[in-house]
């Protein structure tokens, strides 16, 4: 009998999951959960063939070429803009993601963060545990409607649109958009959902949520300038990538009103925050938890496995990146 590949599960991932991938390969798991740096990293996957990565693991050039052995980088995110796919397929490896099995749930806190945001939902419940409640009054906490109102959309694709018929169809609100192209009619009509360019869409948005890949084009999209275009009425929502916002510029935007109110579930540079942001009461913060429903973040792991199973035995991994 051959010997099994060897795969290096970079984070510590649900044991059904190792125990699946276990009958397939002789692995090793990062128990201690410690995120390790590109040299770390390279240094642990010397002799091994695959890794199981996430969000945290660069796989780079200099990682391919210093890790000749390697042939399958598979990640349980649908982000992979920590994998250099191009790299990866001239080294002859493939590259997975884990599209789709996250699409409703990472739309679920979009909204969530939205109308947290919107209807000042944490300064509320810090206001009351911090005590200061001691009369219902008529301005106490108001906040923006977020029902019949125009929702704007930056980036259209699976989870763009799952958020777009939350606000269409279960809040009665105007769908407008903003991608690289128009979408089909058939995608558009049922959710009555409009392709502007991006100053209409900043200009239009009552409730703007970011849901774009992270890419060089991307970065900083919204900075000062964007904000200033944006209603001093609306929210600004993010839960797609750090960096494609300038988190200072926004804490700065937010301190003066320039908007009403923001909800960030992904930071530059995370898991730090900027510490601006973290004064200013009328954001929303969470820690990356877009995915994180436990049913989500298995169908996750098991698609990484799908993809690292069936490279090595011979199957078609479903959904690779290479081209
Ligand atoms: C992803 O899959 O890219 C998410 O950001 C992780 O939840």
């Amino acid at each position: 009998m051959s010997a099994k590949p060897r795969l290096l599960v970079a984070r510590n991932v649900f044991t059904p999951v190792i125990d699946r991938l276990r009958e397939h390969f002789d692995l090793e798991v990062n128990t201690d959960d410690a995120v390790w740096s590109r040299d770390a990293l390279i240094a642990r996957l010397q002799g091994f063939d695959a890794v199981f990565v996430t969000t945290s693991e660069p796989i780079d050039r200099t990682l391919l070429a210093a890790c000749p052995q390697l042939k399958a980088v598979c990640s349980m995110a649908v982000g992979y803009n920590n994998i250099d796919v191009p790299a990866c397929t001239e080294h002859g490896v493939l590259a997975s993601n884990a599209p789709d099995v996250l699409t409703e749930t990472t739309a679920d806190l979009g909204f969530a963060l939205m109308m947290a945001a919107a209807r000042r939902l944490a300064e509320s419940e810090h206001y009351l545990r911090a005590g200061k409640w001691q009369k219902w009054s008529v301005d106490m906490m108001c906040g923006q409607d977020v029902h019949g109102r125009t929702l704007g959309i930056l980036g259209m694709g699976r989870i763009g649109q799952a958020i777009a018929r939350r606000g269409a169809l279960g809040f009665g609100m105007k769908v407008i958009y903003h991608n690289r192209s128009k979408l089909a009619p058939e995608i558009e009509q049922p959710l009555g959902a409009r392709w502007v360019d991006f100053d209409g869409l900043l200009q239009g948005s009552d409730h703007l949520i970011i849901v774009l890949p992270y890419s060089p084009a991307s970065h900083h999209l919204i900075g000062a300038a964007q904000l200033a275009k944006m209603k001093p009425t609306a929210t600004l929502t993010n839960v797609a990538r750090g960096g494609i916002v300038d988190d200072a510029a926004l804490a700065q935007a937010l301190s003066q009103n320039v908007i009403a109110a923001a909800g960030l579930d992904v930071f530059e540079g995370e898991p730090a925050v900027h510490p601006d942001l973290l004064t200013v009461p009328n954001v929303v913060l969470t820690p990356h938890i877009g995915s994180a429903s436990i049913p989500t973040r298995m169908a996750m792991a098991n698609l990484a496995a799908d993809n690292l199973i069936a490279r090595f035995t011979g199957g078609r991994p479903p959904t690779a990146l290479n081209p």
